[in-house]
């Protein structure tokens, strides 16, 4: 958990600090990072135990607590999203689970967006439900419903922009100057950007959450997630939270993903030229009432406001075809893109949200977060884009000859 600030590296653009933040060789010297898979380390004696268990010498106790192979993945993703400090965790849920309770309350309130992933409405709607903390949900765009529904309990505005899978926009800096008026920590999950695309912290966010399973790793291989802002937000209340209760990231998924880190610049900028591409075609190719949704459209009805946003528009494109039978015929006619329930790959995938990732959701608030029925969400990959367009071709000409 190095200080990125502190490092000879800041200032360096965001390819450089994705291939050498966070890089400390060993006595050995090896240019490949070293995995310190061990859940526990060696004392010289019990007064070193007793002096770095006081806090008085520094020094790694325990994998629960701090490893050095996830302390390289937190120093290099803190210091791509221009944070202080990073903490890693098992998943993207298990980051924001650590999120709530680490800084919510019985009797606090989360004003939330409507538009986020499945899980997190569910949490929202159930533990901390059961826990005491009250969540209002609002309309992601909307920045007056989120004015509206502060109280004088409101700790925390928690939002995905883009958001999974409406591809609908919040206003970062707008939202969090509301936020620091009312003395409200603003988090963002920067999931379907990463910080090659926007950074939230730039723009005046306190906390930025990640799921790195997606583009992180972005060869779909593990799990992983990260909680990152200020030194003493992380420390003052993430720290304890993670050190006690253990939701904390593997050694092993850690040098998986700080090696994802190193080509996660180049692949979003790939990612997002085929993106462009395929949502171009589909533009065309697509008859009313089908659609396609993506930020870089002009149809998007935010794109002025991503094109300010984010440096690109991402590489996830949503069609709606209309119904669920469409939309389970058009996936099931694909051949070459992969049904899954992942995103973020190199690998293009189809997923359809209303039936998997927001199915437990009730029908009233899918609706409100957006998510028909006919909705598609693909996450374009590094095919070579003629390949993914005569099979989204094929597979539209089943339901929309
Ligand atoms: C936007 C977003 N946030 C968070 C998560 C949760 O991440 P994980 O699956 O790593 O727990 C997901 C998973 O799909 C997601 O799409």
């Amino acid at each position: 958990m190095n200080d990125p600030k502190q490092s000879p590296l800041s200032g360096l653009g965001m390819a450089t600090t994705a291939l050498h933040a966070g890089r400390h060789l060993t006595a050995e010297r090896e240019n490949s990072p070293a995995l310190f898979l061990t859940s526990s380390f060696v004392f010289q004696s019990a007064a070193q135990a007793q002096a770095i268990f006081a806090g008085t010498e520094e020094g790694n106790i325990y994998s629960r607590f701090t490893n050095p192979s996830v302390a390289a993945f937190e120093e290099r993703i803190a210091a791509m999203e221009n944070g202080e400090q990073a903490l890693a965790t098992a998943s993207g849920m298990a980051a924001i689970t650590t999120l709530f309770l680490a800084f919510l309350s019985a009797g606090d309130h989360l004003v939330l967006s409507r538009s986020v992933f499945g899980s997190t409405t569910t949490i929202a709607n159930t533990l901390l439900a059961r826990m005491g903390i009250r969540t209002s949900h609002v309309a992601l765009s909307d920045i007056e419903a989120w004015r509206q529904a502060i109280t004088p309990e409101t700790r925390m505005f928690y939002l995905e922009t883009p958001a999974n899978p409406t591809l609908e926009l919040a206003d970062l800096s707008a939202l969090a100057q509301l936020a620091a008026e009312h003395r409200i920590l603003l988090a963002v999950d920067n999931v379907f950007c990463t910080p090659c695309l926007q950074r939230p912290l730039d723009l005046g966010a306190d906390l930025v959450i990640h799921s790195a399973t997606k583009y992180m790793d972005g060869q779909g291989r593990v799990m992983g997630g990260a909680i990152i802002g200020r030194r003493d937000l992380l420390m003052g209340h993430v720290y304890p939270f993670l050190r006690n209760t253990g939701p904390v990231l593997s050694p092993f998924n850690a040098w998986v993903l700080f090696k994802g880190l190193e080509t996660l610049p180049l692949r979003i900028e790939r990612q997002c030229d085929h993106a462009e591409r395929i949502a171009n075609h589909l533009a065309e190719r697509l008859q009313p009432p089908m659609v396609v949704h993506y930020p870089g459209l002009a149809s998007h009805p935010q794109h002025p406001l991503a094109a300010r946003q984010m440096r690109r528009f991402g590489a996830i494109v949503c069609l709606d075809v209309g119904s669920l039978d469409q939309a389970h015929r058009f996936i099931d006619s694909l051949q070459l893109i992969t049904i899954t329930a992942n995103l973020g790959d190199v690998r293009t995938l189809v997923t359809h949200p209303a039936t998997t990732t927001h199915g437990r959701l009730t029908p009233d608030m899918r609706a409100a977060a957006g998510v028909t029925d006919g909705l598609v969400r693909l996450s374009i990959g590094l095919e070579d884009v003629p390949d993914i367009i005569a099979d989204l071709d094929h597979a539209l000409a089943q339901i929309q000859p």
